[in-house]
């Protein structure tokens, strides 16, 4: 206990301090423990700069070259498809859907992937969906494809036995690993860490960037060189027109020797609320919509077209030793301001009616600038992306029905 309340002090943890004098012995006990786990330096430390704006510098932003899939001549398609099936018909490719996140905009009570959406001709949850685009790779390339699962702290249990209960939706089980994404405490505007009402230091996970540490501390990265994968997809949870095994970007990095690779997608309008993949101080970088200048956010080329148009839509292609290498890098975190209920020193549980906490999150497209190449290709919108984020509204479950429901009729399956 002298101990840890050297550290608090030191830390300026005075709310905790308090805590700690108040409850009972097991509780206390219980705290620190937790407390123990904290990297009080690392907290302390974002939560100086929390006032430290991430200030784009638009002198620095330049557009970067893509690929456009309907450029495309009949050869090259032939070519790049060529390739990248020879890798996965070879087993040396692997999935990772990222669903640690939490939904908060879609509003749904348990992860998203246990979510269910009313698609034609039979309602699916979107872990089905996934499962059912990995099924018909694997029949149509004559394997079965290591698939990886990250999750988080909050929703690991839930996840695990909801595709238990699915019989996995019929994918070999031997075939699928989980693995828990990383956590950090929220802290207050004075800098507090949180206790939440079941007296448990209130930690949150740390955004989908989190994935590379994760992959290579939780043993997944050895787990996929021992099976000789070479080229990992890592997708999110959310768009029900993924396709992950996307054999023309891969042949496109392959051919074109680059370590990563994304699908994108054309903003429909300058200030479509999607990150911008550009070129910045001749890294490679995704801005978010938020922080992009609004200076430049209009620009065209000579013909017309958005200089910044090329949008990241989560489709993120590594190879192995891109992944090895950027597992042991230092991500920058973003930061945001929620809500978030708490125990104060006097033990009450306050519930707040305006944010409160700063929640910090890696980026899975800050890995990008670790690398000097990508390979962007141009998707379509009407293909590759319908996301289900927000309840109603623009990508919604309304609209990912339709475009899912669209897209499967064009291509004469429903
Ligand atoms: P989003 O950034 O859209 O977050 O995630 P979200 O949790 O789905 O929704 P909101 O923002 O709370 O409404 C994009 C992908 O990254 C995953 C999500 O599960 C989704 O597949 N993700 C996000 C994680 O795996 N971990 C995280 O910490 C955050």
């Amino acid at each position: 206990m002298e101990e840890i309340i050297k550290t608090l002090e030191k830390y300026n943890q005075n709310q905790i301090i308090e805590i700690l004098h108040k409850v009972d012995e097991t509780t206390k006990e219980k705290l620190i423990n937790q407390l123990n786990k904290i990297n009080f330096k690392e907290i302390n430390d974002l939560y100086k700069n929390i006032h430290t704006a991430n200030k784009v510098d638009i002198d620095k932003i330049k557009p970067i070259k893509s690929t456009n899939e309907d450029k495309l001549s009949k050869e090259e398609l032939e070519k790049y498809k060529r390739l990248g099936e020879e890798t996965v018909r070879n087993n040396k490719f692997a999935v990772v859907t990222m669903s640690g996140g939490q939904g908060t905009r879609l509003g749904f009570n348990g992860p998203k992937g246990t979510f269910k959406i009313n698609v034609e001709p039979n309602p699916k949850y979107l872990f089905e969906i996934i499962v059912d685009t990995l099924t018909e790779a694997n029949k149509k390339y004559a394997v079965t494809i290591p698939w990886y699962i990250m999750t988080s702290e909050e929703n690991d249990t839930t996840i695990k036995e909801f595709m238990q209960s699915h019989n996995n939706f019929g994918y070999d089980g031997q075939y699928i690993k989980y693995f828990k994404q990383g956590k950090l405490p929220l802290i207050d505007e004075k800098g507090n860490l949180l206790i939440d009402e079941n007296y448990n230091i209130r930690l949150a996970s740390n955004g989908n960037g989190s994935i590379f540490e994760s992959m290579r501390t939780k043993g997944i990265l050895d787990d996929m060189e021992s099976k000789g994968i070479e080229w990992v997809y890592i997708g999110s949870i959310d768009n029900v027109l993924l396709k992950m095994v996307d054999i023309l970007l891969l042949g496109i990095a392959i051919e074109e020797k680059s370590p990563i690779a994304t699908r994108s997608m054309f903003k429909n309008n300058p200030r479509e609320r999607v990150g911008s993949i550009c070129s910045y101080n001749g890294k490679i970088k995704v801005i978010e919509y938020s922080e992009f200048p609004e200076e430049i956010v209009d620009a065209v080329d000579e013909n017309g077209e958005l200089l910044y148009g090329e949008s990241h839509i989560m489709c993120n292609l590594f190879n192995i030793e891109a992944l090895k290498i950027v597992s042991t890098k230092k991500l920058p975190y973003h930061m945001a301001f929620k809500k978030y209920s708490y125990i104060d020193s006097n033990l009450n549980l306050v519930v707040p009616e305006e944010p409160n906490a700063y929640k910090f999150e890696y980026f899975i497209f800050d890995s990008f600038e670790y690398f000097n190449k990508i390979s962007i290709l141009r998707g379509k919108r009407e293909e590759d992306f319908a996301p289900v984020k927000n309840a109603t509204g623009v990508d919604s479950p309304e609209t990912a029905i339709k475009l899912y429901n669209n897209y499967w009729r064009k291509m004469g399956k429903i």
